[in-house]
């Protein structure tokens, strides 16, 4: 059995995946709204990975014999002035969920389950790759974001990107 206090901070981080998911979406509908399909596509990946880090978890509850319960998800913004202005937020947004996989950590460690903290270990990992990922595009974004030369190359460096089911745990 999970305890029930970390069985609600599961389900609390399955929402903010689940959320982070449709925020990707949203800009992936801006992307194409623009006309960027390299961006696009980027946003594909990253809302893959998000869906895959909501069901990693939304099993490892039900491993434990916890209850999952889905909870509302809350509207993504849908208007970004660039794409400087997106992947500024999406940094901003990963960092929130760090904290977040660090405040359930905490969670975990209260209430002395061992299994839960090393099964969240590989969260933590991947929030310092995604953090960096992000962090590498604005820094392109930054220096080019006036040259439209520039943007297209970016956009077809981006088209690259593919997902690749990750191994949670
Ligand atoms: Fe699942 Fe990008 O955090």
């Amino acid at each position: 059995m999970m305890n029930e206090k970390l069985e609600k901070a599961f389900n609390d981080q399955i929402n903010a995946e689940f959320y982070s998911e449709y925020l990707y979406l949203s800009m992936y509908a801006y992307f194409e709204r623009i006309n960027l399909q390299g961006f696009k596509n980027w946003m594909d990946v990253q809302r893959q990975e998000e869906r895959a880090h909501a069901m990693g978890m939304f099993n490892y509850v039900h491993e434990r014999g916890g209850k999952v319960k889905l909870q509302a998800i809350e509207q993504p913004d849908t208007e970004w002035d660039s794409p400087l202005a997106v992947f500024e937020a999406v940094l901003k947004h990963e960092q929130l969920v760090t904290s977040k996989i660090n405040a359930l950590m905490d969670v975990a460690d209260e209430v002395k389950d061992r299994a839960a903290v090393s099964f969240l270990d590989w969260y933590l990992k991947e929030q310092v790759e995604e953090e960096a990922n992000v962090g590498n595009v604005l820094k392109t974004l930054k220096m080019i974001c006036n040259d439209a030369n520039c943007l297209y190359m970016l956009d077809k460096e981006l088209a690259t990107r593919t997902f690749v089911a990750p191994v949670i745990g």
